[in-house]
């Protein structure tokens, strides 16, 4: 029987909101006045924020031979975009670090498959030559967190669902509107606006699983889409829903994405997984 709204967005604002520090870094990086100064204020009145930053920063996915050792190194050697979503890696790597019993998902899978996700959806930008690379990375990191939302009525209707996908013509997403009425990426764009945040990574994350019903941002929504799609294949974390989620043979063309380049991107993003440091 499908779950009231009113259920959901208590259950939406029931969870604990994001640092301050780091939505407000995401909204300084989106302003050209800002200045290293104004940034590293920002993030320095949060030292767990700010010591989460640098471990990342300092793994091999970010390159740099030598040690990254202050905010202002930080932010100057890797520039305003990627500080943004260092930020945001680590504001919810506490969050997505949780088991999710609903998606058989264990302590670490869907921080992994965020993560992964992210690097997956930075690189596509690269690769297609998009300008977006560092927002689709954030809106990555967070496409899935609906999860968190509805993963407790999901519990129940399980085996239900695996079930029907099975037999049925539908996909898991169409499902979970279908029992609970509402998918896990319209809940984490519900999650993401109460958070305040900007509308390029509310619809990237709303419209994850159907990238052509956004209104806006069509582009990054398919970005993460097929981010997605790629790193399901890659990591088995991601949940039992990720099999019955495949990539959408429409983006891919509208992308101009082949089978060919979908083998390269495969193999860059399984780089990513070498470094077990990045998803610590
Ligand atoms: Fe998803
Ligand atoms: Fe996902």
């Amino acid at each position: 029987m499908p779950i009231k709204l009113e259920h959901i967005l208590k259950r939406v604002h029931a969870l604990p909101s994001l640092p301050t520090a780091a939505v407000k870094v995401v909204a300084l990086t989106k302003n050209p006045t800002t200045t290293v100064k104004e940034l590293e204020t920002v993030i320095g009145q949060d030292p767990a924020l700010a010591a989460g930053m640098l471990r990342q920063a300092n793994s091999a996915y970010y390159g740099y031979a030598r040690r990254i050792s202050s905010l202002q190194d930080a932010i100057v050697m890797l520039g305003f975009q990627v500080t943004q979503g260092l930020a945001m890696a680590s504001a919810v790597a506490p969050m997505l670090k949780t088991t999710l019993v609903g998606y058989d998902i264990d302590q670490d899978g869907l921080w992994k498959h965020s993560m992964l996700t992210a690097m997956a959806a930075k690189r596509l930008c690269q690769y297609l030559k998009l300008s977006f690379g560092e927002i689709a990375f954030t809106t990555g990191l967070l496409h899935d967190i609906g999860k968190l939302v509805i993963s407790v009525y999901i519990q129940e209707v399980n085996t239900y669902l695996l079930k029907k996908v099975q037999e049925a013509k539908f996909s898991y997403v169409e499902l979970e509107e279908k029992v609970i009425g509402y998918n896990h990426a319209t809940v984490g764009g519900f999650l993401a606006k109460n958070w305040n945040l900007p509308d390029d990574l509310v619809e990237g994350i709303s419209f994850h699983h159907s990238p052509l019903n956004a209104p806006n941002y069509t582009e990054l929504a398919s970005i993460i889409h097929v981010a997605n799609g790629l790193s399901s294949l890659l990591n088995t974390g991601g949940g039992v829903d990720s099999f019955f989620n495949p990539i959408q043979k429409e983006i891919l063309d509208r992308l101009a994405l082949k089978e060919n380049d979908l083998e390269r991107l495969l193999a860059d993003i399984g780089e990513f997984l070498v470094d077990p440091a990045i998803f610590g």
